[in-house]
């Protein structure tokens, strides 16, 4: 069996991993002519959904256009913190990123308050992409050599995210020598930039150097996020409990969120899948482009599952499903009667859902999830051979920072020949780099 260790503290999508560093340099134009266009294209709907997104703000006249990007990422679902450096806090007001942000604004890296509240590791580690804009001429200078004397530059250090930078400066000091060969670097190193414009300048002059408007930035940064991994496939996903009815108003339930099968469901999204989300009763929003079924029991679970199984080239069968239901629920409100001291229920076992779809004679490829307490591989393993499913996603739901209604999680992907540890990070995160695995899988369509 092949066990492969991707322990880190901070699990990174390994798709950003490779971008930023095998990019070919060719791919981005060192100035204004790389994929993005001036006119507002039509993004994708909430195509930053759920995203951390930090921006740098560095010490140039285009910083005042700076809220504005934070408005147009955020219209378009991130999570965002700004990060200035001392110079555009000349600029601009950390006030005013600060009420457009909704958010803390973080300039100071010796900062014991800061550190206290999100320490910049902690900063670096949050950011699923970084993006910087205006990015100066002094700031590309500190990045390509890697300089960490500031807050900004920690981070950038700190961070295995993208990194996204729209420089903006007098188009003499894009055009020279020192500031070209800062761009080259960093382009080789697979950081991505979005601009800059031609045209005119603040400072009366004309040429290339004026910062990207902010619409066509946040686009560029959603961008990041549009791998195409699972185009033209469709993807059957559950998620939450299942509620099982005693009686009008009590049921046996468990513990499930559904926040891990929502999050498979942006992730595939994002990876160009259809996608649809059965899912139990959760108190969570699901992306309007989610075909989104919503069931109580296991039953109407089941029964939905089948009504989309056929087109389905990928079923993950993520929530928490009973496994049995009250044998005969009352019509009415059960009451308590004179001197009853204890009450007995019977039990029936419930479908067992991924089994069904895993012994169907066209399946789609199967993956589990195991949320055990003790014995994780073991258990989990035993499930795998037990159902017959390709994959299985095992997680320790004993933990409370993990698992149940947390953010983060840490799970061991196992199929039959592999052992793939992923190290602990938010349930975004880990499921982008799951639904990556399960794209390496999936046999071609056809
Ligand atoms: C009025 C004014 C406008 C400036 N505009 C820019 C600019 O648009 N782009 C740039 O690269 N530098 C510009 N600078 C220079 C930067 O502020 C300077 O290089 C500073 O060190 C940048 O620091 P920072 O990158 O840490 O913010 C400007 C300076 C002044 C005084």
């Amino acid at each position: 069996m092949r066990r492969i260790s991707i322990v880190r503290a901070h699990c990174r999508p390994l798709q950003f991993y490779r971008a930023r560093r095998c990019l070919p340099a060719q791919f981005r134009a060192l100035s204004g002519n790389n994929r993005m266009t001036d006119s507002p294209s039509p993004s994708p709907l909430q195509s930053l959904r759920n995203k951390h997104i930090l921006l740098g703000i560095t010490g140039g006249i285009a910083a005042y256009k700076s809220p504005d990007l934070v408005r147009r990422m955020r219209d378009l679902g991130a999570d965002v913190r700004v990060v200035m450096s001392r110079g555009a806090c000349e600029f601009i007001t950390p006030l005013t990123l600060q009420a457009v942000s909704g958010n803390r604004v973080h300039s100071e890296l010796l900062d014991a308050d800061a550190e206290a509240a999100m320490g910049h590791i902690e900063l670096a580690r949050w950011a699923d992409a970084v993006v910087v804009a205006p990015a100066t001429a002094d700031f590309l200078a500190r990045a390509a050599a890697g300089r960490a004397d500031d807050l900004l530059g920690t981070l950038l250090a700190a961070s295995d995210a993208p990194l996204l930078l729209a420089p903006a400066m007098n188009q003499a000091m894009w055009r020279d020598a020192a500031t070209q060969a800062n761009v080259g670097q960093l382009v080789a190193r697979g950081v991505q930039l979005a601009g800059p414009d031609s045209g005119d300048q603040a400072c009366g002059d004309t040429g290339a150097g004026r910062m990207r408007e902010p619409h066509a930035i946040a686009q560029a940064v959603a961008e990041l996020f549009a791998n195409k991994m699972l185009s033209g496939r469709h993807v059957l996903i559950t998620a939450g409990p299942t509620r099982e009815a005693i009686d009008p108003v009590r049921y046996l339930s468990n513990h499930s969120s559904g926040k891990m099968g929502f999050a498979l469901a942006d992730a595939a999204l994002e990876a160009g899948a259809s996608v649809t989300l059965v899912c139990g009763p959760v108190a969570l929003a699901s992306n309007p482009r989610v075909q989104r079924v919503d069931v109580e029991s296991a039953e109407q679970m089941l029964e939905a599952v089948l009504a989309d199984i056929d087109s389905a080239d990928l079923f993950i069968g993520a929530a928490a499903v009973a496994d049995f239901r009250v044998a005969k629920n009352s019509a009415q409100k059960i009451k308590k009667q004179h001197g009853q001291t204890g009450m007995t229920l019977e039990l029936v076992q419930n479908p067992d859902i991924i089994a069904t779809v895993a012994k169907r004679a066209a399946k789609p490829m199967v993956v589990g999830f195991a949320a055990e307490t003790e014995q994780l591989l073991k258990h989990a393993r035993a499930k795998l051979e037990r159902k017959g499913l390709d994959m299985i996603v095992a997680n320790d739901v004993s933990r409370a920072d993990i698992g149940f209604g947390a953010d983060a999680n840490e799970a061991v992907l196992l199929s039959r020949d592999q052992e793939i540890e992923l190290g602990k990070c938010s349930k975004g995160q880990l499921a982008r780099h799951l639904i990556k695995l399960f794209a390496q899988q999936l046999k071609p369509a056809g």
